[in-house]
């Protein structure tokens, strides 16, 4: 496992908490050609390996500009284009052709190297884009549809899938099209839950600076409004992981290839090292109002009955109604938490967490969990506590808390704790 020796048992536990919600989910990694010949390719596919042996499918597409620029120049021939984006002339679809069978088949190593079952497939029917204001684009393809029951049926057999940049009509012709492209197609329509670029960049590069996290429609007004925030070829992915969020999928990531725990670091970490790209998951959730300490009351209430959270009066809740967040469906509201700050101590707790019963095991408290932990980190906050009698578990493996002590507490909340005799787990992660 990449890196796994320097890695802290803390550390594994934060990984192992996102296993579960990724099992038997698909990856669509869309690697750039440059990256195939970078000395940690072969780093990366141990990466997808053991992404495998996770139970996740990993489907890879990949690109092939580098090579054909090379080739080229090898062959002293002008490509016409390198990336799928322009027009392709024969001699450049013999360059793709001959660049991305080879760059196909170091993949196809690489991943025998690792014990892995993989096939090389003809998964992209295209047509051809045709003629642009006038221009014949000859050869350059766009992708009509994708062949997904071929894509099931190898994935459900294990076999890791790799798409050429290169699609095919139904006379059996080849057309070059653009692997980012092939990529969103495929993430679409297998409905993946993650798209992956993987680049020789560190992520997004806009006006200079990397976007670390963006939700889709930001990203989208960005692409449209301000091209000259991006070099061309930043563009081109900013628009293609546009996209992809547009198109649904949920989380798309641009990674660098080069490093060492990209693609590991990414994906199992809330705080990625490139760019996530991603939908709004947190739409549900909204500040509490006044009108809603009495809902926020009747919501836990059973919880309170049950000893699972403290009993708190309509007007301590007032009090701190600006902690409280809601989960609502259809307006009606199915969940809460808050999130009490001691800014002294520089620490946040996660309290009063409450899922209806009608609405359990659906991921909510999970998803007020992660929002609360986002919030804290957002304040600045170092670490994030939760006090429980009966979630500790909960808490422990679904968010990546470990058992502390009460003396992490802050003095006057250590005195609260002591006073009510309830004896709860005290549950810490610290948010580095
Ligand atoms: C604990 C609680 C917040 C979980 O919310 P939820 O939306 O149902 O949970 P999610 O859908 O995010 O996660 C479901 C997973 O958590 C597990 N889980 C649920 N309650 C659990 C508990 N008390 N202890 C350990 N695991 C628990 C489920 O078995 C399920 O596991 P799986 O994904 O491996 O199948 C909810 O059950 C609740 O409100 N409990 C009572 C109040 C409470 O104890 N709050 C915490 C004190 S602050």
């Amino acid at each position: 496992m990449t890196g796994a020796e320097g890695r802290k048992l803390t550390d594994l536990r934060g990984i192992l908490q996102y296993i579960p919600q990724f099992r038997e989910k698909t990856f669509i990694l869309a690697i750039d050609g440059d990256i195939v010949t970078d000395e940690n390719f072969a780093t990366l596919l141990l990466d997808v390996a053991l992404l495998w042996s996770l139970n996740i499918r990993v489907v890879l597409v990949h690109g092939a500009s580098e090579q054909i620029r090379k080739l080229a120049s090898e062959r002293n021939v002008v490509a016409s284009d390198v990336d799928g984006s322009g027009i392709t002339d024969a001699a450049t679809l013999d360059l793709a052709l001959t660049a991305s069978t080879r760059l196909t088949h170091e993949i196809l190593e690489g991943l025998s190297a690792n014990d892995l079952r993989a096939a090389c497939t003809n998964v992209i029917i295209a047509h051809p884009v045709g003629i642009l204001q006038g221009v014949d684009h000859l050869f350059t393809g766009k992708v009509e549809r994708v062949d997904t029951e071929l894509l099931q049926s190898l994935l459900t057999q294990g076999v890791v899938p790799v798409i050429p940049p290169l699609g095919f009509d139904g006379d059996g012709k080849t057309y070059r099209v653009n692997s980012d492209g092939v990529a969103v197609a495929v993430a679409e329509q297998l409905k993946a839950v993650k798209l992956i670029f993987v680049t020789s960049q560190d992520g997004l590069m806009y006006r200079g600076q990397i976007i670390r996290q963006m939700l889709v429609p930001e990203l989208d007004a960005i692409v449209r409004q301000d091209t000259a925030g991006f070099s061309h070829r930043m563009l081109l992915k900013a628009q293609y992981a546009a996209a992809a969020g547009n198109a649904g999928v949920p989380r798309v990531h641009v990674i660098n290839g080069t490093l060492d725990e990209g693609l590991l670091g990414e994906v199992f970490s809330n705080q990625g090292l490139g760019t996530l790209i991603h939908a709004n998951e947190y739409e549900n959730i909204r500040p509490a109002k006044k009108k809603d300490a009495r809902a926020i009351q009747l919501l836990t209430k059973q919880g309170v009955e049950a000893d699972e959270l403290v009993r708190r009066t309509k007007s301590m809740i007032e009090k701190n109604l600006s902690d409280y967040f809601i989960f609502e469906i259809d307006k009606n509201p199915v969940a809460c938490v808050a999130l009490h700050v001691y800014p002294e101590q520089k620490q946040g707790e996660l309290a009063s967490l409450y899922v209806s019963a009608s609405h359990e095991n659906q991921g909510i408290g999970r998803k007020l969990t992660q929002f609360v932990e986002n919030r804290a980190r957002e304040l600045g906050l170092k670490e994030l506590l939760a006090l429980s009698t009966q979630a500790f578990t909960y808490f422990q493996s679904k968010g990546g808390f470990v058992e502390g002590t009460p003396d992490v507490l802050p003095p006057a909340r250590r005195e609260r704790y002591d006073q009510s005799g309830r004896n709860s787990k005290v549950l810490v992660k610290k948010l580095t």
